[in-house]
Order: structure tokens, then sequence, then C-alpha cells
């Protein structure tokens, strides 16, 4: 049986990108932002997932204005990444579970999600960054990745809600796989943070820790946002909160604060990490 082991919420500025990639993760800068991963490390290297299914944005490098599903997931068994316009370097592909991927697929349709399944699927800075961060040095990844792209990006956007009930849902789906596999489910996007317009550089610290907060021990009233309620309150493109409320939804046992950090900003975003305990209700 699947056992989700935690839960991850972490940034994924495309600039993150570029200093892993200079090797700047000492430079005053970004020292206090890479330092606080190193608790994640600790923790990887002692819980030891071997997947990890993972709610993120595209941002217009695999899907794009033209045909936007809301809700898709990857089917592959590896994703490529190409070069989005960020001048990162293109990282290796990724790893995929088909197997894993097609059982969650069969579960949320019949949990009546329906999904777009994709057997191709290119992933962007925002799956790149965060397993970067995770796995750091270029190594061999120990861990097979499903990836579930959520629409930020053209609207209308799915509810804050709706994206905690498909965590939910996934939650439900890896409960019922019986496949062993230690699984840690992470949101990539967010905090508060506005890229254009007038309210470019926007950024809303106590509502991003009012966030981190509640994504701990409470996290049902944060569903009760519309997207207007979090565009307001935590930008344009902080409504990729909505990957963190999925993440949150998939924990439905006891959950426990691991470690959490908030640094502004890195480039125009709140840059947070959030590492939760998750221990499986007895069935
Ligand atoms: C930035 C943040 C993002 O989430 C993103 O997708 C692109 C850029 C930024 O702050 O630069
Ligand atoms: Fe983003």
């Amino acid at each position: 049986m699947a056992r989700i082991i935690g839960g991850l919420g972490t940034s994924h500025v495309p600039a993150i990108g570029g200093a892993i990639a200079r090797g700047l993760e000492q430079d005053p800068y970004w020292k206090p932002f890479f330092d606080g991963y190193r608790p994640v490390h600790r923790w990887l290297a002692e819980m030891r997932p071997d997947v990890v299914v993972m709610f993120y944005n595209d941002h217009g490098l695999n899907f794009f204005l033209d045909k936007m599903p809301t809700f898709a997931i990857g089917a592959a068994k590896a994703y490529s990444n190409a070069d989005e316009g960020w001048g990162l370097p293109v990282q290796r592909p990724f790893k995929g579970d088909p197997a894993l991927s097609w059982h969650l697929i069969e579960a949320l349709t019949a949990d009546e999600f329906d999904v777009t399944t994709c057997q191709e699927l290119l992933v962007d800075h925002a799956v790149t960054v965060p397993m970067s961060l995770m796995w750091p040095g270029g190594r061999e990844r120990p861990v097979k990745i499903v990836p579930i792209a959520i629409n930020t990006v053209q609207h209308p956007l799915p509810s804050p809600a709706r994206c905690f009930k498909l965590g939910r849902a996934v939650g439900r789906a890896l409960e019922s796989y019986d496949k062993a596999a230690r699984v840690l489910v992470v949101g990539s996007g967010g905090l508060s943070h506005q890229l254009d317009g007038e309210r470019a550089g926007f950024i809303n610290k106590p509502f991003d820790l009012m966030c981190l907060d509640r994504l701990v021990r409470d996290p049902v009233p944060l569903t009760r946002y519309s997207i207007m309620d979090l565009v307001e309150l935590s930008g344009t493109q902080g409504v990729e909160l909505v990957s963190w409320l999925a993440m949150r939804g998939a924990l439905s046992g006891k959950v426990s604060l691991a470690h959490s950090t908030y640094h502004i900003p890195i480039s125009n975003t709140a840059a947070a990490i959030l590492l939760l305990d998750h221990q499986m209700a007895l069935a």
C-alpha cells in the first residue's frame, strides 16, 4: 500500500534555478533562502520517499492559452524539460511512474475529477526548481514523479475549494494503491507575488504567514477564499497557493510541522518552504 509520508510546499521562482546554475547558494542574497532547505535535505535523507506527486502550474511551456486544461496529470515514463526562455540549463528528464499515474487517473475519474491525461508532458521551472532544491548537486534523483498541473494562468481558474478537494481525491487514491510506495506530496508555487501590472512586486507578508499557519493545523478556512480574493490578497501569481492547498488536501491523517521558512523577496516573490510530517489514519 502507498504511504503518504509528508507534504512540502515550496516556491519555484526561476531565478533560484539560475542561482543554482551559477553556484550562488552562498552569495549573501541567496544564502538565507538556500539555508532554509537544509532541514528539508535532512528530512529527505531520513524519510526516503520514492515517489513525488507534485501539484504545480505550467507557465506556457507545455500548455498554452489556446488549449488549457483545468487539471492535467502526467502518465509518462519520463518527463522532459525544455528551454522556456528563463535562461536556465535544460534538466535531464525526470523518471515517471506510469503505473501510479494510471491508478490515480482511474481513481480520480471514478471520484468525479475528469482530468486531462498526458502521456507526453514537458515540465517547466515549477517542477525543475523544486526538484533541484530537494536533490541538489546534479546527482541521480532517487525518486519517480507524477506531475499534476493546475491551471493558474488562463481564467477562469479552479477555486481554492475545488483544488483542495482534488488533493483530497488524490490522497484517497494514493491510500487505495496496492503497491508499496513512500509518497511525498509537493505543492509548487507562491507564496504572494505579482509579476506585472500596477501592483508588480506586491507581497503580503501577514497574509502569507497566516496561510503558513493555517496550512499546518486548520486549512479549511483557506478554501473559502475565491480566486479573486486570492488575486487581491496575494497577487495575480499568488494564486499559485492553490497547489499548496491541493498538497494539504492530500494529507488527511495526522499532520505536524517539520520545518518552515519565509524569506522576502526572492525576485518578486515571497519565498516559502513548508514541510509537513504525515501519519496516515489507520483504516
Ligand atoms: C517569478 C515567480 C514565479 O512563480 C514564476 O513562475 C516566475 C517568476 C519571480 O518572482 O520572478
Ligand atoms: Fe510561478
